[in-house]
């Protein structure tokens, strides 16, 4: 029998940590049925102290999760944890993950903390999580770069007081392989009562080894892995879920452990993150970019009609590449359409939310003969967002033509106020920008502009991502469309609706 190795997603969580990459209750949620579908073990949620908003989305997750185990991160303070412990409480499994930076550095110039104040700190807050749940994960944050004996000492003493999973993380992706690996092993060589409890890792991409030292540590004892989808994350990211579960199960000959993952959802879990962030995926990225199992070259591709495995080591259909699946078309009813999103783990808030999202589909539909389970769920991010605007798009006219000026007639609405503009530029998408600014001036500084095609073919809805930055804030908008400069219009109205919610969050490792 093989170990089991857990995986701990934490896309919720690290991965909405990347800069402009912050998600929606409704958007944790949708997200979420998406790991659990994948059997994921372990779904951090989330940071329920960093504001009402980070707290409200796990206690959401936490409410819709039956198969996976709900996580929420608190640093190592009573206040903290009594947060996480409130918002995980209708959990059907809960786990409270707290921590505190253990490195020179960290306690140092960081918490003006003495070692021995960070070792009681730590001991105090796993004791005080373990009134809400058994399950308690502690992390020394920076171990890749803390001094052994000190680390020793403080995880000792943390499995005394009650915690069940010690975390290793390489905060600032600063170790080697071989050097994490060892780390995994000398604790458990040297830990007393290292028996007790799970190793757990977690590694950052700074130097690009954070998949590489994650299965180094599998290899030397580690039975958990924290991960993201599409490697999302602070900074250069973190370890991607689908590398570390495809390596694992691709060279079972090496492990001795596996997960209980389904493949077969890993596709979909990344186009679905990547809409909902508007972080695109690169073509060339292991597994779930667009060119993992491309086949350029004619002598690869030669070897492969004749036999596949020359140069596959994995079926693309295993991780869930397959052709867009027909969803619904224009003859389908409100119920096909219920039961489709319900398929796709997608529930509506309200009757009223399902009529108004099924009238937008027919609109759709109208206007594209074929529905693919793409287009379901950017309409449904598109009502979402509709729901919570304070600025409407109310009709656009865009004008391009060979030798003239583009220009954009734009109106908007501003709490039940019409606002009009009229604006040339460049093209048309910038003629529309230019048109909103004439009538919002945000001052917002446009730091991403991308579109990409949902489906495929030239009748495809574009799905649009406008990042913008103000007063040190990013926020990213969606827009999707048929037409990719009403498109464009959506996501910029979109990211400046975020904006004006000014909701602020503070950050865990501050
Ligand atoms: O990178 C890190 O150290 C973290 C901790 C909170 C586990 O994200
Ligand atoms: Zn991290």
């Amino acid at each position: 029998m093989k170990d089991h190795l857990i995986i701990f997603d934490t896309t919720l969580r690290d991965g909405e940590q990347s800069p402009g990459a912050s998600m929606t209750k409704e958007e944790k949620v949708r997200i979420a049925r998406q790991l659990e579908r994948m059997q994921v073990d372990i779904i951090e949620a989330g940071f329920p102290a960093a504001s009402n908003g980070d707290f409200n989305a796990v206690k959401a997750v936490a409410n819709a999760i039956k198969g996976s185990t709900v996580c929420g991160l608190a640093r190592a303070t009573r206040e903290d944890i009594n947060r996480a412990g409130e918002a995980l409480k209708n959990a059907n499994s809960a786990r409270i993950h707290t921590f505190i930076a253990t490195s020179p550095i960290h306690m140092e110039k960081k918490l003006r903390m003495s070692p021995d104040q960070v070792l009681k700190q730590a001991v105090d807050s796993v004791k005080w999580a373990r009134q809400f749940t058994d399950n308690v994960e502690f992390s020394p944050e920076d171990a890749g770069r803390t001094n052994i004996d000190f680390l020793c000492r403080v995880l000792e003493a943390v499995i005394k007081a009650g915690a069940t999973t010690l975390n290793i993380p390489d905060t600032v992706g600063y170790t080697m392989p071989e050097q994490f690996g060892g780390l995994i092993h000398t604790l458990y060589e040297r830990i007393p009562n290292s028996d007790k409890v799970i190793f757990s890792v977690h590694c950052h991409n700074d130097l690009g080894l954070a998949v590489a030292n994650s299965l180094s540590a599998v290899l030397n004892g580690a039975r958990q892995v924290e991960c993201t989808i599409n490697g999302l994350g602070e900074r250069a990211g973190n370890a991607s879920l689908e590398e570390i579960v495809m390596a694992v199960r691709t060279r079972q000959d090496l492990f001795p452990c596996d997960t209980r993952i389904d493949a077969t959802h890993i596709v979909p879990a990344s186009k679905l993150i990547s809409g909902i962030t508007g972080f695109p995926v690169q073509p060339n990225k292991a597994i779930v970019g667009a060119n993992a199992f491309a086949h350029e070259a004619g002598i690869h591709q030669d070897g492969v009609l004749k036999h596949r495995e020359t140069y596959e080591i994995m079926r693309a259909e295993d991780v869930g590449w397959g052709a867009n699946k027909l969803s619904l078309g224009k003859h389908s009813g409100r119920n096909a359409f219920r039961n489709r999103l319900a398929d796709l783990g997608i529930e509506l808030e309200s009757e009223e939310v399902l009529n108004t999202t099924f009238m937008r589909f027919k609109e759709l539909a109208d206007k594209k003969h074929d529905i693919f389970d793409e287009d379901l769920h950017a309409l449904v991010s598109d009502e979402a967002l509709t729901l919570q605007e304070h600025y409407k798009l109310l009709s656009l006219t865009a004008h391009s033509e060979t030798g003239e000026t583009p220009y954009a007639n734009i109106v908007i609405a501003e709490e039940g106020k019409e606002l009009h503009a009229k604006s040339d530029g460049s093209g048309p998408v910038d003629a529309t920008f230019r048109a909103i600014e004439k009538i919002l001036s945000s001052g917002a500084d446009l730091q991403l502009y991308s579109v990409n095609n949902i489906t495929s073919g030239t009748d495809s809805q574009g799905e649009v991502t406008v990042r913008l930055q103000k007063s040190g804030r990013i926020v990213n908008g969606h827009g999707a469309d048929t037409d990719i400069v009403v498109a464009s219009a959506k996501a910029y109205l979109s990211a400046l609706n975020k904006l004006h919610s000014k909701l602020e969050r503070a950050h865990p490792q501050v």
